[in-house]
Parts: structure tokens; sequence; C-alpha cells
């Protein structure tokens, strides 16, 4: 395992490896194929579905990143799961958490029940009697995701690991929402550990692309293999890219959690916000687990409108600095409603066990001004609470503009301040940057 510093790893990521002509920054290899060195003599590479110097380098990073022997790049973050579900038989059992993204759900459900290409066993890690439910399952394969898509909560990555091993399951970690430089789930015992790419690796919003990393070499081989056989490996352009992605990965991630600790706050004390849910916050069940097992609380907050679900129109329509958009972890702020978007292939009821909820809305936050997105915020709220009004329902009688967020652009002294998050110790001094202060 390397004993370079994430930082250094993102940021070298490819850098002066090339072996042709002393590139600092690293070719890109947009070839299907590679010339032998003779008859019944291969060179190195052959075929790029195979193998690709471009994205071997992504592939190496991202192992390096994760502490693992094996990197694989694939041509999305579905396809890496794809890839992870080859370790199952149809008598195998895979366990899955209640909550998590729609699309692994969809694909988890139909793979078991149309294809009976295993057994799905879904448990709720949040429930007291969890470890009971997944020794009951007598599990080849325990599927994370944590936090989890849309309302973050937080599975204890290092129990789980530990009821695994005497029953040789494996646990494999969706690590999508933090990114390898706020949480490294092989360190805590995990032996597989997942990515979109599309999302914080990437980071720029214009490709997808998924990985898995493994921990022991023969399974990355086997696992390697069959990212091959199946063809669902990624595009040099598409690695490239991603490539040039990790190496601001640290200083993204830091600007992403640094406003999202300032929007939390923020919408911690708006009366038309009946909960806010991330793992920052100190009311969070799983902050203690989050601090502990995280080097950060990341740039995904989700929250609940306390109105009724015919004020979302107005609320989304009000907004000019977040998207309306599926996706995530991209430098622009993000914002979507995962009942009808992100979780859509979750039917109604697979919905409301997993906690999502009608007026439920999921920000990613982006490195944008932050001043510039509480005001935008504080807008959309000032939009619904007149839209409730003009249908005479009680309005909050609260301003919904924060002070902060009308501050002009150089006026420094008037950056917003968090007040109630995140920092157990030192609180204080911390106030200005919470989860900076947390973890960096
Ligand atoms: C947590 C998580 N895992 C996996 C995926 C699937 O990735 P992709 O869209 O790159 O196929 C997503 C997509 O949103 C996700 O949020």
């Amino acid at each position: 395992m390397s004993n370079r510093h994430s930082a250094t790893i993102s940021a070298r990521a490819g850098i002066a490896q090339d072996p042709a002509y002393g590139a600092v920054t690293p070719p890109m290899y947009l070839t299907s194929t590679y010339e032998l060195e003779g008859f019944r003599k291969p060179g190195k590479y052959d075929y790029s579905r195979s193998n690709n110097p471009t994205r071997d380098l992504l592939g190496d990073a991202l192992c390096e990143l994760e502490g693992g022997a094996k990197g694989l790049v694939t041509n999305t973050g579905m396809s890496a799961c794809v890839l992870a579900l080859q370790v199952l038989t149809p008598d195998d059992t895979l366990v899955i958490p209640h909550d998590c993204y729609g699309g692994s759900y969809r694909l988890f459900t139909n793979l078991s029940l149309k294809k009976r290409a295993f057994k799905l066993v879904i448990v709720n890690f949040q429930q007291a009697d969890w470890a009971e439910q997944v020794k009951a399952a007598k599990p080849k394969l325990i599927w994370l995701e944590t936090p989890s898509n849309p309302l973050l909560q937080i599975t204890d990555v290092r129990a789980v690991c530990e009821l695994a091993k005497p029953l040789n399951a494996l646990v494999l970690v969706d690590n999508t929402f933090l990114s390898p430089v706020l949480q490294n789930p092989i360190a805590l015992g995990a032996d597989l550990v997942l990515h979109s790419t599309t999302k914080y690796l990437n980071g720029h919003s214009d490709i997808v692309g998924g990985a898995l990393i493994i921990k022991d070499a023969a399974l990355g081989d086997e696992l390697k293999w069959w990212a091959n056989c199946l063809g669902v490996t990624a595009g040099a352009f598409d690695s490239h890219l991603t490539l040039r992605g990790i190496r601001t990965l640290l200083p993204r991630m830091k600007a992403h959690q640094e406003n999202a600790a300032l929007i939390v706050d923020y919408l911690e004390n708006q009366p038309l916000v009946a909960k806010t849910y991330y793992p920052g916050l100190k009311s969070h069940p799983g902050h203690a687990i989050a601090k502990a097992q995280q080097h950060g609380f990341g740039g995904m907050v989700s929250f609940d409108l306390a109105t009724d679900e015919k004020y979302l129109s107005v609320f989304f329509d009000a907004l000019q600095c977040f998207t309306l958009a599926q996706s995530l972890g991209g430098i622009e702020s993000l914002i979507c409603h995962p009942g009808s978007m992100t979780h859509a292939s979750m039917n109604a009821d697979a919905q409301k066990t997993a906690g999502i909820g009608p007026t439920l809305i999921r920000l990613s936050v982006g490195i944008e001004d932050p001043r510039d997105l509480l005001a935008d915020l504080a807008h959309a709220f000032a939009a619904v609470e007149q839209a409730l009004k003009a249908n005479g329902a009680r309005g909050t009688g609260k301003s919904a503009v924060p002070e902060s967020a009308q501050s002009t652009e150089h006026s420094a002294s008037a950056a917003p301040q968090s007040t109630t998050i995140v920092s157990e110790n030192n609180q204080a001094s911390f106030r200005a940057n919470p989860a900076l202060a947390a973890f960096w």
C-alpha cells in the first residue's frame, strides 16, 4: 500500500509517467488496437477493451487512493455494479441496504427477481437488529452505501466487516458520495469499493464512468477478466478526463463541504424546512459513526420542504444558481427531487420504506460563492412563502433572506457564519468553517 497522502496521489495522478516522450501530463491513447511486436509476439497491450494505457493510469491512481490491490475502470457506475455482482452465483445471497441509489436498487431487484442471478435480502442497517438480519441471510456479498443516497444515512463499515469475516462474506462499499479523500472503506475492512466516477472523482459533469477497487489481488484479477469478458471497460477519452478531474479532487471536496456546512446551517434555521439530512449535524443519528469512519461530511445535503408537494415547483422555478438536474458531485450546484428523479425506479412502497418522502429535496452543493448559493435558496424559500400567503396558507412570519446572503461580492466580513454544526471540540474557534475544522 502506498505511503503517499491522498492530496499527493490525486494531484499527481498520471503525472510524469509517459514512457515515450516524457510528457508531464499523460497522453491519451485513442486507439482500439495495438501492433504486435512480431508474429506470436504480443506487446503489453493488444486491444483496448482488455487494456488501455490511459485507463490503466486512472485505475492505478484510484487503486492507490483507495488502498486496494487492483483498480478497474468501467464505462458507468452501473457497469461497475454489474461487474461487482459477478462474484455471485444463483445460489448466493446478496444483502443490500433498504435505502440506496435507485438505479442500484433497480439492478439488484431485477437481476434477482427476473433473472434469478442471486438471492436478495434487503436489510435496514439503521435498525438495532441489523446484525441478526445479516447473519440470518448467510450472504456471500454485503453491499453498503454510506452515506446513502438520498437520505445520507450512515452505516458502520467496521462493524459490518467484523460481522462479515466469520460468515465468509465479502463487503462492498459504494463510496460515491464521499470519494477516496473523505472515506477509505478498505482501511475500515471492506473488500471492494465502488465509485460512480461520473460524480466527485471526475467532478465536472462531462462524462459518465465507474470504478471498482479490489483489496485482494486474486479477486482483482478475476474481476478484471470479467470486465473484459462483459465489455464494461471505460474508453480512453473518459478515462483521460477523469484523470484530469481527480488531480483537483481534494481542493474541490474541501470547497464542496465548506459550502455544504454553511447551507446546512441556513436550512436548520429556515422555518420552511421540516428536516435537514446531513451527517455533520450532531442531531444526525449517524453523526458519531460518520466522524469516526469519514475524513469529512461531504457536499451532499437533503431536506424535507415543510409544505404540500404542490409548492415544490414554486421552489424549483425560483432557483437560478441551483440547477434542477439528476446527478451530483460536479463543481456546479444541482438540486433534485429524488422521488421523481434519481429514485423514480423505486416504487412508491420501496420509497416509503426507504424514507423518501414526497417533499424530499437533495442538493449537490457546488463550489460557487456560498453567498450566491444562500441567496438563491433564500429567494426560492421567499417565493414559496409568498405562494403560501397568496393561497391563504399560513406564512412563517420569518424573513427567509439571511443577512449573509445579501452581502456584496467583495464584502468578506459579511461571509455567512455557521453556528450549529459539526465540531464537538473547539466549537467557537471553528464556527466560520466547521466542516474543515473537523477534518483538516
Ligand atoms: C451512489 C451511486 N452509485 C452508483 C451510481 C450509478 O452511477 P452512474 O450513473 O455513473 O452509472 C449512482 C448514480 O447516481 C449513485 O448515486
